[in-house]
């Protein structure tokens, strides 16, 4: 147990649990952004990880008629069987799987999936071999779980790039999670299908979990189509994560799933029936519309996508000094800031966005809450105009610096 301050005569004390871990970096910015809007600044803002598309329509048919229904109950803890079903029918036309009903469960977003996951397979001691740049929470739900990170360090000169070799090199008797996340967050690195089912294999053969998050797999933009759910073989060993948010641009409908095997969608449900129990009963609805629904809205999407992506890393490389690499999906760049570290008082990505946030007033996450110290993350969700106007400020910014 420890202690934090309190207005009042007792002291609040909190587990060691909660202590262990830092509110997600990505959402402090937002509250920062918000505050200066509140004073009625106008702040470009490419700090969250959300689509400026908007939800396609049959999908918030779905949730009126839902509503106009009264499909209004509790539903099974772990989703409807009609939305499970959606879930393995679309996993399996896209990626030519074959996952069983018993194989899923549906949850309140990816990221609960991701800790319900974590929370039923890492414990005290346990080593989670972690990319880095990792997405924000990673590191955070392993820590609450009682696990230690292995950081796999990877490098920038190749695009941030994770390959089975560098995996394995950190591999110990203690390893019992390899976290994925193909494309990432932050860095918009790919990974091969070669190298994730050579890691998918090794892990198989050495008795060690898989965690492919692959929320951003519709968003890849190398051409390839691939989800480690295809690795049939090696299935008893790891889990895909998956999410609506970004595919279907539904940060905020929250419905996100996990496929693996059946003995963790099991305990998955266990957990899920003691905390949050099912995802909203109106949000399956529209999750099912969306996965068994018109498709086109998705590659739309990621053609959308693909050229602010071109757009954004070709601004940020006509600015002297910054250093970019060019993201094959998610929605993301990760330049590299470092050469203005020491000029105008910034030692520190965070030095450099909170200047960039309060003196241009241009929202963007400081590297240091993926891993990295030299890089601020630009989400480009955002319309060209947007885009353009953000750069603009940027390209004066580290003008005047
Ligand atoms: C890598 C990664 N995984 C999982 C998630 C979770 O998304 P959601 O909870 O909205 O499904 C996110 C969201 O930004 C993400 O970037």
């Amino acid at each position: 147990m420890s202690t934090a301050p309190s207005a009042g005569p007792h002291p609040v004390r909190l587990t060691e649990r909660i202590n262990r871990i830092e509110p997600s970096a990505t959402m402090a910015v937002v509250v920062e952004a918000d505050k200066l809007r509140q004073q009625g600044i106008d702040v470009v803002d490419f700090g969250g990880g959300d689509p400026h598309f908007f939800t396609p329509q049959h999908v918030k048919d779905a949730a009126i008629a839902a509503i106009q229904t009264n499909f209004s109950k509790y539903t099974a803890v772990g989703g409807t069987t009609e939305l499970k079903d959606a879930i393995v029918h679309r996993h399996a036309v896209d990626f030519d799987s074959d996952y069983r009903r018993e194989q899923v469960c549906a949850s309140v977003g990816g990221k609960h999936a991701l800790f319900n996951v974590i929370s039923v397979l890492v414990d005290h001691g346990d080593e989670v071999i972690l990319p880095v740049p990792y997405w924000v929470s990673f590191k955070d739900m392993v820590r609450y779980a009682g696990g230690t990170c292995v950081l796999l360090q990877t490098d920038e000169s190749q695009d941030f790039r994770v390959t089975a070799e560098m995996v394995a090199r950190l591999i110990t008797p203690k390893t019992k999670l390899i976290i994925l996340n193909s494309p990432s967050n932050p860095s918009g690195a790919v990974m091969s299908p070669a190298d994730i089912t050579e890691v998918v294999r090794l892990a198989h053969q050495r008795g060690i979990w898989v965690i492919s998050d692959e929320c951003y797999v519709y968003l890849d933009y190398t051409g390839q189509h691939f989800s480690a759910g295809t690795l049939r073989e090696y299935r008893d060993r790891f889990l895909v994560i998956g999410s609506l948010s970004k595919t279907y641009a539904m940060t905020g409908w929250r419905l996100g799933f996990t496929l693996g095997p059946a003995a963790v969608m099991t305990a998955v449900q266990k957990l899920q029936s003691q905390s949050t129990s099912n995802p909203t009963s109106i949000v399956q609805k529209a999750a099912v519309a969306a996965l068994r629904g018109p498709q086109q809205c998705v590659e739309g999407m990621r053609l959308g996508y693909m050229k602010l992506r071109d757009h954004v890393v070709g601004g940020l490389r006509s600015i002297p000094g910054v250093k970019c690499t060019m993201p094959e999906g998610a929605f993301y760049v990760y330049p590299n800031v470092s050469s203005f570290f020491g000029r105008s008082g910034i030692n520190s990505a965070s030095d450099l966005a909170g200047k960039l946030l309060r003196e241009f007033h241009v929202a963007t996450v400081p590297g240091e809450g993926f891993g990295t110290r030299e890089h601020i993350r630009i989400s480009y969700a955002t319309p060209m105009a947007e885009l353009d106007r953000g750069l603009e400020r940027m390209r004066k910014f580290f003008a005047a610096l």
